[in-house]
């Protein structure tokens, strides 16, 4: 296992004594998708961040936050999450020894991503209220507590989940043309942003891309300009209303000449279906956001003929496991008897 810190070291803040905690993150697949690319026109690929240790691109920014907070000498981290940086800091700081605590808003968590905080050991607050209340509240208790704050805030989640960026040019020996992402906190997008400049200026490089960020409709502030009060969405993950790197993202989506907009619920979940069912890919809802966005930007002819498109599946599939069951098919009830089952399976 070569830890993410160690493949990127040159472009990271640590020093030869940072105690590195390490899960074997990073080095996920950028699959291509051959189907969806004759459909469009354009060479797409998915970058699937779900193949990370806990099943998020949260694990790049975590390895370098919690080497840093027990390099600091932190004995304790907390965040407030929609929740895979919930799963992400409970599995990280288990492996480095450290208490955490995560705040995550009541009842809107996918099973699986609630039950990784669970089993590695967090203290886990449920609150009446938005993960914008949770991350003002952990935004409060770390000025009054020696506690370290794991969310994006945290600029050494955003200096690891460059390496994104870093990979995605790695694999296809250039940037992509375009790049699609989707945007809860903002924070995954911004860090992009740095990622492909840093790449560009040390001539790993040659350009950038342009990045389109996708909120979902019921919780999108920065295509409406103004924090939503009550963000509503299947895609739990970016269930956000006022993101806290918003106006870095904006200026970077501005400056690489993309764009933010909204997809819907049920584009969300024909993007997901079609991703599972056509590709062999299962990411969770909030990830599907890049490609059904692609989807809408290809119809507006933002695209053009051949470029070649990354889009980020930032969680697994398995996530979210009461979404996927509720929105397929049903399964088929048999007794157990021969000319049933053959019915079943070679009948109409
Ligand atoms: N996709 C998934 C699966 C996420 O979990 C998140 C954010 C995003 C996209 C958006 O990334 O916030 O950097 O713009 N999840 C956070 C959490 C908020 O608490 O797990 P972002």
């Amino acid at each position: 296992m070569i830890p993410l810190i160690e493949k990127y070291r040159d472009f990271l803040p640590v020093t030869a004594t940072t105690p590195i905690v390490s899960l074997g993150e990073g080095g996920t697949p950028l699959v291509p998708l051959p189907r969806l690319s004759e459909r469009l026109g354009v060479s797409v690929h998915a970058k699937f961040e779900g193949m990370n240790p806990t099943g998020s691109f949260k694990d790049r920014g975590m390895t370098m936050a919690v080497s840093k907070a027990v390099e600091e000498g932190a004995t304790a981290v907390i965040c407030a999450s929609t929740g895979n940086t919930s799963a992400s800091a409970a599995a990280y700081a288990a492996r480095a020894g450290l208490t955490v605590a995560v705040v995550i808003p009541e009842g809107k968590i996918a099973a699986g991503k609630l039950a990784q905080a669970l089993v590695h050991g967090a203290k886990v607050l449920s609150l009446d209220g938005s993960f914008d209340d949770a991350l003002r509240v952990v935004r409060g208790l770390v000025e009054r507590h020696p506690i370290s704050l794991v969310n994006s805030l945290n600029e050494y989640r955003i200096d690891g989940q460059r390496t994104g960026a870093f990979e995605v040019c790695d694999d296809l020996g250039d940037a992509p043309d375009v790049l699609c992402i989707p945007v809860g906190n903002a924070g995954n997008i911004s860090a992009y942003w740095l990622g492909f400049n840093a790449y560009r200026e040390a001539e790993r490089s040659r350009r950038v891309p342009r990045l389109y960020g996708f909120q979902a409709a019921g919780a999108a502030p920065l295509v409406e300009g103004a924090p939503v009060a009550a963000p509503e969405t299947i895609a739990t993950a970016i269930r956000i209303g006022n993101p806290a790197r918003g106006g870095q993202a904006m200026d970077a989506m501005r400056d690489s000449g993309g764009g933010v907009s909204a997809v819907t619920d049920s584009e969300i979940m024909e993007a997901y279906a079609m991703l599972a069912a056509t590709e062999g890919i299962f990411c969770e809802p909030a990830s599907a956001a890049s490609v059904a966005g692609l989807l809408k930007r290809h119809e507006a002819g933002d695209l053009n003929p051949g470029e070649t498109v990354v889009c980020v599946l930032t969680g697994h599939g398995l996530k979210d496991p009461d979404t996927a069951i509720v929105n397929a098919e049903p399964v088929r009830r048999l007794s157990a008897d021969i000319d049933a089952v053959e019915e079943a399976v070679f009948g109409d």
